[in-house]
């Protein structure tokens, strides 16, 4: 009984000392080998007298174990790749912070995918604009009321005597690339035009100076409005996951479209919510973009991607987006 204490002892000492595996090897034969120390001791048990043989034996057999479990907590010790001192590298990691993508880069992502995949091209345009494509060419003249409905941040250019329409702002809708790709393309054609607006408001949670818009615009030979309401059932149907969504078309008012209307669709909690702007495209703006309205008709949309963004992921403040607030951030 007295060797194997000792024995025991000096095992655990020595293997406290260890540490490499190598060693650890070595000593595993020196003891559990098949000629190591306590594989002969258990070995000579049998000429003991059979009162002590009992209690001894057991002992070496637990001490037997003992060992062998040490050992295997030795080995996954030395398996960890040697730190610097003073460090617990047994302590539990952290998580780098890693960026990921805004909201409102998702939302401008998942739509841009859904409208390729409907054989839409993806073009963007200047946030600066001229009050030309802003406004102008788009059946708003200079003493149209309705430019009211477009509070405008103008910037401050160099000369007086500016020819009109050349003053420049920032563009309050995405609109005026309907212009834009219109001088520079033939019809048939059908786009849409993602990007960031911009207005001169008062902002409250629904009301920011700077949003994003997604124009759209088909042109062809005989698009109709219900080409374009296939087109709002497949997108709605699409953005929220195959989720049948309640919408209405609402008659409406903008300079650039005849008819004109408003899509609203129905929220879980039974109202009813303005999410994009749409008609047919208004001849004028056909002809300031020299195609022949009698030749060509389209339907344009512009939805606002805020607001897809606070309906999907239930968000109550518009200001939130532009917060820079990580608690808000992080959350997606
Ligand atoms: N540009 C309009 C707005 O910002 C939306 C719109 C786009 C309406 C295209 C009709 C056609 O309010």
């Amino acid at each position: 009984m007295q060797n194997i204490l000792k024995l025991k002892q000096e095992a655990l000492d020595r293997l406290e000392r260890i540490n490499t595996p190598n060693d650890l090897d070595a000593f595993r034969v020196a003891y559990l080998g098949r000629k190591g120390k306590i594989t002969t001791t258990l070995r000579k048990l049998k000429d003991l007298p059979l009162e002590t043989r009992r209690t001894v034996g057991s002992e070496a057999n637990q001490l037997k174990k003992d060992l062998e479990e040490a050992i295997e907590f030795k080995k996954k010790e030395l398996a960890i790749e040697p730190s610097a001192p003073g460090i617990d590298i047994t302590r539990p990691g952290k998580r780098p912070a890693v960026g990921h993508l805004h909201p409102l880069t998702k939302i401008e992502q998942e739509v841009r995918r859904i409208f390729l995949s409907m054989n839409f091209s993806v073009i963007e345009g200047p946030e600066i604009e001229t009050e030309y494509y802003n406004f102008d060419a788009l059946n708003i003249p200079h003493a149209h009321p309705a430019r009211e409905a477009w509070d405008t941040f103008w910037i401050k250019s160099g000369s007086k005597k500016q020819r009109a329409g050349s003053k420049l702002l920032l563009r309050t809708h995405t609109s005026p690339m309907q212009i834009r790709y219109m001088e520079a393309h033939e019809p048939p054609f059908q786009i849409v035009v993602p990007g960031r607006t911009f207005r001169y408001e008062a902002t409250d949670a629904t009301h920011e100076t700077n949003f994003y818009q997604l124009e759209g615009l088909m042109v062809g030979k005989d698009v109709s409005l219900a080409n374009f309401k296939f087109v709002v059932e497949k997108f709605f149907r699409e953005f929220f996951a195959g989720k049948k969504v309640n919408f209405r078309f609402v008659p409406s008012y903008y300079p650039f479209v005849e008819p004109g209307l408003d899509v609203v669709i129905k929220l879980d909690k039974g109202t009813w919510l303005e999410v994009m702007g749409a008609g047919m495209v208004h001849p004028n703006v056909f002809e300031a973009a020299h195609y022949n309205p009698r030749e060509w008709q389209g339907f344009a949309f512009g939805v606002g991607l805020n607001r897809l963004a606070m309906i999907k992921y239930k968000i109550p403040d518009i200001r939130l987006f532009m917060s820079g607030d990580l608690r808000f951030i992080n959350q997606f």
